[in-house]
């Protein structure tokens, strides 16, 4: 649509130019890890209240060679990486078997932040993924049985059948275990940017990257 149409809420949104702000992002109010600075920034959106700020858009290469993304829920943060859940057999779980190439953003955006993190995705080990499934109310447990995620399925009826018989099946049980093509994987980053927007424009953006030799190298890139 042209951006001549009739004003409207479509033409505001799209013409619209917000101002992000005065907050900045120096070098020295940076932890000396990514790790250490996702985490403050990510307990900082959960503070000031952004909704899901654990929600992140994950994107992988599909063995064809084209991108795709999704988003995915982070479910643990620490030194060794970032974790998330899902089917190992849906299409972001057969992208990354083959390839574990992976970015991720994170979109706080009325905070006017981004972090965005690249590096490989690998399944978790078999007791984190025990453990996690363990967690999850039944109802999920059982979606996880229902559904072959990213599979091609005749109607919603079909799928709400999937649930009554994966009920059934497990009706008995006080536990109900865990699929086996259901688990984490753990990004491991080697490249991670933190974005506070700034007014006109001229945001901050401060990059680690994993320096020869080990450890964390920073550097700021222009916005
Ligand atoms: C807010 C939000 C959180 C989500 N969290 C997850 C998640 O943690 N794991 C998951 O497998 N799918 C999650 N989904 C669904 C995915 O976006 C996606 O539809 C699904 O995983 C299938 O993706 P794929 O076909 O690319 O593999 C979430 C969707 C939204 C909107």
């Amino acid at each position: 649509m042209s951006h001549d149409a009739v004003p409207g809420p479509l033409d505001d949104a799209l013409r619209r130019h917000t101002d992000y702000g005065a907050e900045r992002l120096e070098e020295e109010d940076v932890a000396t890890d990514p790790i250490a600075q996702f985490t403050a920034w990510m307990a900082e959106a959960a503070e000031r209240g952004v909704y899901e700020p654990n929600a992140m858009v994950l994107g992988t290469i599909d063995p064809d060679g084209h991108p795709s993304i999704r988003t995915v829920l982070l479910r643990g943060v620490d030194e060794r990486g970032f974790e998330f859940y899902t089917d190992h057999t849906s299409r972001k779980g057969r992208a990354l078997l083959a390839n574990p190439a992976v970015s991720v953003v994170f979109p706080w955006y009325t905070l006017h932040r981004q972090v965005i993190i690249v590096g490989e995705a690998h399944p978790v080990e078999r007791e984190a993924s025990e453990d996690y499934f363990a967690r999850r109310p039944r109802g999920a447990q059982i979606a996880a049985w229902s559904s072959d995620q990213s599979q091609p399925i005749s109607s919603r009826e079909a799928l709400e059948q999937k649930v009554r018989d994966a009920e059934e099946r497990f009706r008995d049980d006080e536990t109900v275990p865990r699929p086996e093509r259901w688990g984490g994987f753990r990004i491991v980053p080697h490249r991670v940017e933190f974005w506070q927007g700034r007014t006109s424009r001229l945001h901050d953006r401060l990059v680690f990257r994993v320096a020869v030799g080990g450890g964390w190298e920073l550097e700021r890139i222009q916005p």
